[in-house]
């Protein structure tokens, strides 16, 4: 039995209390009950209006996702909706925590909505690749208009009472006491209905719409659920409300079943998951009130915007005074424009700017719960600062460093407490990109472990633990796929057809695109790190070092792998394609064109044989958490729902056989990954 609903009187009117903890989401047997009390409270003649109201901590949160992949069982919510539409009596819908998908979708059905002060209402259907399918694009329209209809649904968008009161989503916010005032307005409305689907729909500028539309169509890259949305939202009022109603409740049915959203579903359940790190049940974290970070740099600076935007007290420190000056320049901008763009209020701006401190010196760390360092990546500076932090820290204070691939183990051996110490990875820019991995060294407690993914949490990013091992999750993976794609230019294609290819693929940006983006100086230092232990047998493209060399350092000197105009436009480089063809023939490789299929291939084989090695040597606990940091820290497409995913949607046969082609072209010495242990489980197809 998965909930329930419970019917109280107050006098003339029932209160129907939605009951399936913990977030009351729409499952069969809710909505059998909601059906079953609907009926009751018709019959029930000395009763003049019903409040509908959630147990516990919210309203309803959305429907509950595992019954997607199956056949909906009846009743659907469409037809509990019909019934109160069709009811005599009004119907109050009394929100609080989330109102979300179904959960506000059933508020729309109802004929007057009032909300708590801190609920949050949308639709995001969207997001998981589907479209409402229960009157939300016939009905919220008629609330907000058509513009604004298509960005909050195309968005997924979750939003506030207040503005939710201001755009007409709710009729109104509860001063005190939600229920008692919910009741009044059931009463005051006694003997009437005002259904929001018999209302016409405002009348717009055309121009307004049309900006809505070419918005949320680019930034929905131009997906098919999109599209429905769009064409739904734009069918309300021009056709009948049946009609309209039936239209979206088919398209509805068509995409929860369609690949796109199952691997959406896939996604956010493996999110989840991810979220709980791999640790054993019980482990608690420590308390933690106040950051401390060494080095100022782009990710110090970053790091501090991230903690001083969720309200904490921020000591930064560094040993160049220019760098903390343009940290408090950074991060003062990137507050200001959290400000400017309302992601925080004038107060929480001010707050944490006062909340920053920049010292010089690192006793001034000495009262702060969590330390990261971000100085710059060589090992012997990191174990400096942390033979220095463990002289200085409290004796819980949490260490971590957020080296992109550096041993955290060798950093740990600096320090007397290695318990204490973890890798806290970041991603550039850090106080924006939502992925952050949890780093256990060999020594690190569970409790240090708990502590990263909580801090994760108050952060608002997603975590994924990962274990000790050069670049981790990602960067081990991301680095093989770089390769490969270099090791493309070398057999015959130019950066821009590898890039288009991929774009094409699904991924945000190409990887030469990409390198260019971050700066190929990076990779530079470390393959100069890494030259005296380099495996002579592993096939070694020089090409982005010709153009380190010839200070091609991408966006940042108006060059890498393309020119670049004065508008910032990446332009094809005769000179990088001269060295990408010198190096071709100086190994004698006679070049031939590679089309996008092939390149796509070549580079997701090399991303799966590396995710298949990264769990064999359990730097990920499992195939879902390679999904989760590939979309949220690389730009994979999250509608293919992850790597590993989109692998076991693959012919199993024809995926081995290029990755064994793929670790062929990375020389002898590349280890090929046990596929059949990979996908025999079935492992990245359940989770759906
Ligand atoms: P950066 O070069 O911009 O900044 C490093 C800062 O550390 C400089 O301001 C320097 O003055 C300061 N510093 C160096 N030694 C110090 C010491 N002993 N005491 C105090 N301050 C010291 O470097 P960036 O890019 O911010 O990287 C920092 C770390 O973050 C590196 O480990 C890097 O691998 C990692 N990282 C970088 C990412 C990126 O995209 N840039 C992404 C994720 C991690």
């Amino acid at each position: 039995m998965s909930g329930t609903v419970h019917l109280e009187r107050d006098d003339d009117i029932a209160v129907l209390i939605i009951d399936n903890p913990p977030v009351n989401a729409g499952s069969s047997d809710v909505r059998k009950a909601l059906l079953a009390r609907i009926a009751e409270a018709e019959a029930d003649t000395t009763l003049v209006g019903v409040v509908l109201i959630g147990a516990g901590k919210s309203f309803i949160a959305g429907s509950d996702l595992r019954e997607f992949n199956l056949p909906l069982e009846p009743p659907q919510l469409p037809q509990v909706i019909e019934a109160i539409e069709g009811s005599s009596k009004p119907y109050v819908a009394a929100l609080h925590g989330a109102a979300l998908g179904g959960g506000y979708e059933l508020a729309l059905g109802c004929d007057a909505r009032i909300a708590a002060p801190e609920t949050v209402v949308g639709l995001p259907e969207c997001t998981l690749g589907i479209i409402p399918g229960a009157g939300g694009t016939q009905k919220l329209p008629r609330l907000v208009g058509k513009a604004k209809a298509i960005s909050l649904i195309c968005t997924g968008a979750r939003v506030s009472s207040p503005e939710a009161l201001l755009l007409g989503m709710i009729d109104a916010v509860a001063d005190l006491d939600l229920c008692e005032e919910a009741v009044a307005l059931a009463r005051s409305l006694a003997g009437r209905k005002q259904r929001v689907i018999e209302l016409p729909v405002p009348e717009e500028k055309p121009e307004d719409i049309e900006a809505a539309t070419s918005k949320a169509l680019a930034a929905g890259r131009n997906r098919s659920h999109i599209q429905a949305a769009i064409r739904h939202v734009m069918a309300a009022g021009t056709v009948g409300a049946r009609e309209g109603l039936a239209a979206e409740r088919a398209e509805f049915q068509q995409l929860r079943v369609a690949s796109e959203a199952k691997a959406l579903r896939h996604i956010f359940f493996a999110e989840r998951e991810a979220t709980r790190g791999n640790l054993p049940a019980g482990v608690k974290g420590r308390r933690f009130e106040s950051f401390g970070i060494v080095g100022a740099g782009t990710m110090g600076a970053d790091i501090a915007t991230a903690t001083l935007q969720r309200g904490f007290p921020t000591v930064l420190v560094d040993s160049n005074k220019e760098a903390l000056a343009r940290a408090k320049a950074r991060i003062t901008a990137a507050i200001d424009k959290g400000v400017t763009s309302g992601k925080l209020s004038a107060d929480a701006g001010d707050r944490a700017k006062a909340n920053l401190v920049l010292a010089s010196e690192l006793q001034s760390l000495e009262d702060c719960d969590v330390l990261i360092e971000a100085v710059f990546e060589d090992l012997e500076t990191k174990r400096s600062v942390f033979a220095k932090l463990d002289t200085i820290a409290r004796p819980c204070a949490l260490l971590a460093t957020n080296t992109s691939y550096l041993d955290i183990d060798g950093i740990a051996a600096a320090t007397t407490r290695p318990k204490d110490v973890i890798g806290l990875h970041f991603f550039s820019p850090a106080h924006i990109m939502k992925l952050l991995e949890v780093v256990a060294g060999a020594e690190s407690s569970h409790e240090a472990v708990a502590t990263g993914l909580a801090i994760a949490k108050s952060l608002g990013k997603q975590a994924v633990q990962a274990s000790n091992g050069f670049g981790f999750i990602g960067n081990r993976i991301y680095a093989a796929y770089r390769a490969a794609c270099e090791f493309m230019l070398e057999d015959g294609a130019l950066p821009h057809e590898v890039d288009e290819a991929l774009k094409d693929f699904g991924f945000a940006m190409g990887p030469f695109a990409v390198a260019d983006m971050s700066g190929l100086d990076i990779a530079w230092r470390m393959r100069q790190q890494q030259a005296a232990t380099r495996d002579p047998a592993a096939r070694y493209v020089a090409i982005p070092d010709r153009l380190c060399e010839m200070e091609r350092l991408g966006r940042k000197t108006g060059a890498g792998y393309y020119d670049y105009d004065d508008k910032g436009r990446p332009q094809r480089s005769a000179v990088v394609e001269d060295v990408i063809v010198m190096a071709s023939d100086a190994k004698g490789i006679a070049r031939r064109s590679l089309d996008a299929r092939e390149i796509q291939r070549r580079a997701m084989a090399a991303i799966v044989n590396e995710a298949g090695l990264v769990l064999e040597e359990e730097i990920a606990a499992r195939a879902s958490d390679i999904d989760v940091v590939l979309v949220n820290g690389y730009g994979f497409p999250r509608w293919l729902g992850g790597p590993l995913y989109w692998a076991a949607q693959q012919d199993l046969e024809e995926l081995a056989s290029d990755c064994a082609a793929s670790a062929a072209a990375a020389g002898p010495s590349k280890r090929r990954a046990d596929l059949d242990a990979l996908f025999g489980s079935g492992l990245p197809n359940s989770t759906a």
